[in-house]
């Protein structure tokens, strides 16, 4: 039997409607959540998904502003760009497309967006708010994966969870949204030996190595769920994720599929923090 799809077209579009009606009634009060998207540089890929950032805001009525800026810019005059932004009324998110160039300190520029308008959640008081459990902007690519568990009915409480992977924007976070609702966390990573014996225990197995089809039926458990966050072009040039699909279909009862999985979900998630974060300036605007 093949193992049962997680839609993330098609969960995105349903949390996608409910953002719209946000978005519909922060405008009857006169306020348009807007998000600022600096590009840095060149780079194709950051250049597609900075495009489908800003479609997506718009096909929901939401302000969005490109800022794109030449490889060469100094990191004096991005981090100015920035301190402005921070300053702005109708700017409600700040995101800064990440790899920045080399010449770039990226620690800085992440830590110099206001905490206020952080909707990556990439800055250290978000990072270390998220780790104690407080309140704050959540990384939008593990947010994005909780909302796919749930809205699957998937329970993660007391699951082994095994996370490929320890990136500060996918792996590091996703363990610590699993650990507050009470999964038992593994994490493992290229240097990790004998990678099966590891992700074979998983109930949930969590995959964002970045290498097409790295995980293969030799590496799930019978029955395991499986989320696939790899974006990667296969031998012919075909989109793929990090795991083998085709071999682990069946085996997993559960598969995010690539694409249409987790991607939707990360821009979806964007939307949502930047409308929440237009949102508290009225609450705050209301209290003062
Ligand atoms: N580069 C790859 N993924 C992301 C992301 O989620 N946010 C930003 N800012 N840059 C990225």
């Amino acid at each position: 039997m093949s193992s049962a799809i997680i839609n993330g077209k098609e969960i995105g579009q349903e949390i996608r409607k409910s953002v719209a009606q946000r978005v519909k009634k922060l405008k009857e009060q006169g306020l348009t959540p807007g998000l600022a998207v600096i590009l840095v540089g060149e780079n194709p890929a950051s250049k597609t998904y900075v495009a489908n950032k800003q479609k997506s805001c718009e096909a929901i009525g939401m302000f969005s502003e490109l800022i794109k800026l030449p490889e060469d810019i100094s990191e004096q005059t991005l981090l100015d760009r920035i301190r402005e932004l921070n300053t702005r009324k109708d700017i409600h998110g700040i995101l800064v497309q990440l790899p920045l160039p080399k010449h770039i300190d990226e620690d800085e520029v992440i830590a110099t967006i206001s905490d206020e308008k952080d909707v990556d959640g990439f800055s250290p008081v978000s990072v270390g708010k998220m780790m104690l459990g407080q309140e704050t902007y959540l990384p939008c690519t593990p947010f994005g994966v909780m909302k796919l568990l749930e809205h699957s009915n998937i329970d993660v409480a007391g699951k082994h969870a095994v996370i490929v992977g320890r990136s500060h924007i996918v792996g590091k976070p996703m363990g610590q949204l699993l650990l507050q609702k009470d999964a038992t966390v593994t994490y493992t990573h290229s240097k990790t030996p004998d990678l099966p014996s590891f992700t074979k225990q998983a109930d949930i197995l969590i995959v964002a190595v970045g290498r097409a089809k790295y995980i293969t039926a030799e590496h799930v458990k019978p029955g395991a769920v499986v989320i696939d966050v790899g974006m990667n072009r296969d031998e012919n040039n075909k989109l793929c994720g990090d795991v083998d699909f085709a071999n682990v279909d069946g085996v997993a009862s559960h598969i995010t599929p690539v694409p249409g999985g987790v991607g939707p979900m990360t821009i979806t998630m964007l939307l949502e923090n930047t409308v929440q974060a237009a949102e508290k300036t009225i609450a705050h605007d209301k209290i003062n």
